[in-house]
């Protein structure tokens, strides 16, 4: 059974469908008609990783729907969502003669995504998107929200925009042949959108990580985490800064501060990003028990899920004194105090600001999360 999610969104005054299935990628061309676009050209951004994989599928059908398609392949990592990749998308767009009403499918996980939504969005000023997102992380997480970019040296997502897709397109089946660690990684997220949506959430979200990618509803899980991405950035389309709403945007970020971190200090080497939001989770848990926010149940569940969901790098040889200075530059600093998103229990989140948390306790849950 396939699932549809309808996204509306505020600032285009428009809304979009997400379609999830085994198989969509078959039916490309009819979701291309079905979104409105009525392009000549199409160009299918991608990796020479999954363009390998799912390029041809996806070029045969644009094909013979008559349109004409072409293909861009991008390098693979996250090293080259960079300026240099973002120019010579444009420069591909350019010397091919596209126009205003011609369509870009950015087909790979988020790196691909990112930079191909920027592309599209500042090209002509702006010319029909839709994502066809081919990793656990992006069908739950990065092709939901609108937002696109690249990395500077000075940072990562510094340059981007908000620009929404005229569809998004999730086949189960390219699921089989993602890599380990990239499950885990998106099954951390998993539950990271599960600890701060709300128990029913959450419990889906366990038991297809007991089960596994062959759950019998994985259609509905995939589902329900997209509606509750889209929910969080319809109320906060542009991550408005000072919002500390618990349904803010920035709820999002539970578990990214201790993420952020770690993942800097190993020079973004030792962990995939969803590994990093794993041990992420677990701090921000154990961050709110010593507050004496949540109860301890709730940590040791959210600490087995994120075990049972695969085995994460480990925090070995990290320096808790650097790990705690690391914090003060996480992004979500407003002025010169942290934000903090902790949980009052599943599906409570809390933004705490980072002045009304004691040095020694930050330190405290560092060493208990390096010992454990
Ligand atoms: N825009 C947003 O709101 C948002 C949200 C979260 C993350 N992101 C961004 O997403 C990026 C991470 O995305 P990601 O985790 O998808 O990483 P990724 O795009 O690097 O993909 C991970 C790896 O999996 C490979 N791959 C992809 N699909 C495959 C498939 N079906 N079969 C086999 N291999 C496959 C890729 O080639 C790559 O090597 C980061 O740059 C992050 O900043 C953006
Ligand atoms: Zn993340």
């Amino acid at each position: 059974m396939s699932k549809t999610v309808k996204v509306k969104t505020i600032r285009q005054a428009s809304s979009y469908t997400i379609h999830i299935g085994s198989g969509t990628l078959a039916a490309i061309a009819d979701r291309i008609t079905a979104a409105g676009i009525h392009p000549r050209r199409v160009a299918i951004i991608s990796n020479p990783t999954v363009f390998e994989l799912y390029g041809h599928e996806v070029s045969v059908k644009v094909r013979r729907a008559g349109y004409k398609s072409f293909s861009h392949l991008i390098g693979d990592g996250e090293k080259y969502k960079n300026q240099r990749t973002l120019d010579q998308i444009l420069m591909f767009l350019a010397s091919s003669g596209f126009s205003r009403t011609d369509l870009v499918i950015a087909l790979g996980g988020g790196v691909v995504g990112d930079v191909a939504g920027f592309a599209a969005s500042v090209y002509l000023r702006g010319i029909p998107l839709i994502q066809i997102p081919t990793t656990l992380l992006s069908m739950i997480d990065s092709s939901v929200g609108g937002k696109t970019g690249i990395n500077m040296a000075h940072g990562k997502n510094l340059v981007g925009t908000f620009y929404q897709p005229a569809a998004v397109v999730i086949d189960t089946n390219v699921l089989a042949t993602l890599p380990g660690r990239e499950i885990t990684a998106g099954f951390c997220e998993a539950i990271k959108q599960g600890a701060i949506g709300g128990k029913r959430l959450f419990n889906l979200t366990e038991d297809v990580i007991s089960t596994g990618l062959n759950h019998p509803d994985l259609e509905g899980f995939l589902a329900e985490h997209v509606k509750f991405k889209a929910s969080i950035v319809a109320g906060d389309e542009r991550e408005t800064a000072g919002n500390s709403s618990p349904r803010s945007r920035k709820i999002l970020n539970f578990g990214h501060t201790f993420a952020h971190a770690i993942e800097k200090l190993t020079k973004y080497r030792r962990f995939k990003h969803g590994e990093a939001v794993g041990h992420g989770i677990i701090f921000a848990a154990n961050l709110s028990k010593k507050l004496e926010l949540i109860p301890e149940d709730e940590v040791k569940l959210l600490n087995d899920v994120v075990h049972r969901s695969g085995r994460l790098p480990t925090l070995h040889g990290l320096d808790p004194s650097e790990i705690l200075e690391t914090f003060n530059f996480d992004k979500k600093n407003i002025g010169s105090s942290l934000q903090w998103v902790l949980l009052g229990g599943i599906g409570k989140p809390m933004i705490v600001d980072g002045t009304r948390i004691p040095r020694p306790i930050l330190k405290k849950t560092i060493s208990k999360i390096l010992n454990d």
